[in-house]
């Protein structure tokens, strides 16, 4: 068994635990929590406790797990949905810490007070340095006040899988805490530059390789987690979120810029991870009497439309969608409603070397996450497409997980 114990949380079909498993076989993954809300069938659980084993596997909702039943560990991860992580003083907590109900943020946060981890890694949307739309950034500002307020300093990055070789644009925030007590968490304390950290000496800096695009921005993030979610941002209404591409919390100070992607290796496109035609079923395939129903959905549009519960007339615009999509290219994003056979936008379409038009199929879906190969089989296809909308690039963790492991020795 590997030294390095992890924790799993919001695993889905286990992204993270892929990623570490190929960054270094020091990973080992002691315990895993996936429960869907709102349905009896769960199926992600199914899928990771028949690829890793039961052991170890909890499917309850995490607000349910209690702190104890979860065995020591040196690195927590998870991919948790983005949430509004607002304070208000008037539900405090017992403990002091006055999170909302249902909000996930603070299951991961009860769980690191408990535990307090060596280093936790986690990923979002990027939206989550931005939101919510009327005090830009508080979000990320109240996440980040509370991990520092446990003893905490973070690194983030927003990567973009495509922009480093893999086949997939796919871009998230990566945030990655290091315990202040940890020999990185003491490194980064006594930090002089954080801008060499941000470009060269940092874990993202080293899986990632990037060049600066803005200049670094300095700030302190004051008060308590209650203060902030009242006065962050507060009186530049849709003003921009402070938060830029990569930066630094060390204690309360934030430092923060935008970097570009410096990558000088190879780039995969949606074409090399295509199935055969002879491999691919039938359903895939758009019939031809179905092909102006996809054309239209994907086309640009302006025209007038009526809301069916008020009445009113609007115009409605959207530019074109490349249809079909390029072969040449990483794919777009993968979203959940990327199964099923109904025409749609946003799913994906490829021309066949036969000149025929059709969807992907789950196997391709999993390789643009960079999972292996009928990992989630066993589940339908339109659930197992649900799973990679949900899942993230593998190859993201494989690379950060490889240089951790390595600054842990
Ligand atoms: C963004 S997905 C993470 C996917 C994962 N990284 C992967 O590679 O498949 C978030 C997951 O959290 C799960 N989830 C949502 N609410 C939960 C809760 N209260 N307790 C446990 N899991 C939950 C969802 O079912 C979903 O699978």
């Amino acid at each position: 068994m590997g030294s390095i114990k992890v924790v799993e949380l919001f695993a889905g079909v286990g992204g993270f635990r892929i990623g570490l498993q190929r960054a270094s076989d020091r990973f080992s993954v002691v315990w895993s929590n996936q429960w869907e809300p709102g349905t009896k069938r769960q199926p992600a659980s199914e899928i990771y406790a028949a690829r890793f084993g039961h052991q170890g596997h909890s499917n309850a909702d995490i607000a349910t797990v209690h702190a104890k039943e979860i065995p020591k560990h040196d690195l927590l991860v998870g991919g948790f949905p983005c949430q509004d992580y607002s304070v208000a003083r008037t539900l405090k907590q017992a403990e002091g810490l006055a999170g909302k109900k249902g909000v996930l943020w603070w299951e991961i946060h009860r769980i690191l007070k408990a535990h307090t981890p060596g280093h936790v890694l986690l990923e979002n949307v990027d939206r989550l340095l931005k939101s919510p739309s009327t005090q830009r950034g508080r979000d990320f500002a109240v996440m980040l006040a509370s991990l520092a307020d446990l003893g905490y300093v973070v690194e983030w990055r927003v990567i973009n899988a495509a922009d480093y070789g893999m086949p997939q644009r796919r871009r998230r925030v990566f945030i990655l805490g290091h315990h202040k007590s940890t020999a990185i968490g003491k490194q980064m304390l006594k930090l002089k530059n954080a801008e060499t950290w941000l470009l060269e000496d940092g874990i993202f800096a080293d899986a990632f390789r990037a060049t600066a695009k803005s200049t670094l921005c300095t700030f302190e993030l004051k008060g308590d987690l209650a203060d902030i979610t009242q006065r962050f941002n507060h009186d530049k209404r849709s003003a921009k979120s402070p938060f830029l591409s990569t930066g630094l919390l060390v204690s309360r100070t934030v430092h923060t810029m935008d970097v570009k992607p410096s990558y000088a290796g190879t780039f995969t496109t949606l074409g090399e991870i295509l199935l055969p035609s002879k491999d691919v079923p039938k359903t895939f395939f758009v019939p031809a009497t179905k092909v102006r129903g996809w054309k239209y959905l994907k086309g640009g549009k302006k025209e007038l439309r009526t809301n069916a519960s008020n009445g009113f007339s609007y115009k409605y615009s959207e530019g074109a969608m490349a249809f079909p999509d390029p072969l040449d290219k990483p794919s777009r994003t993968i979203v959940t409603g990327e199964g099923g056979s109904g025409p749609s936008r946003f799913k994906h379409v490829v021309r066949t070397p036969e000149g025929k038009l059709r969807r992907l199929t789950p196997v391709e879906l999993e390789r643009l996450n960079m999972f292996p190969d009928d990992h989630t089989a066993g589940a339908s296809d339109a659930r197992r497409a649900f799973f990679m909308g949900n899942a993230l690039v593998t190859g993201i963790v494989e690379r950060i997980g490889s240089v951790l492991q390595a600054r842990l020795k």
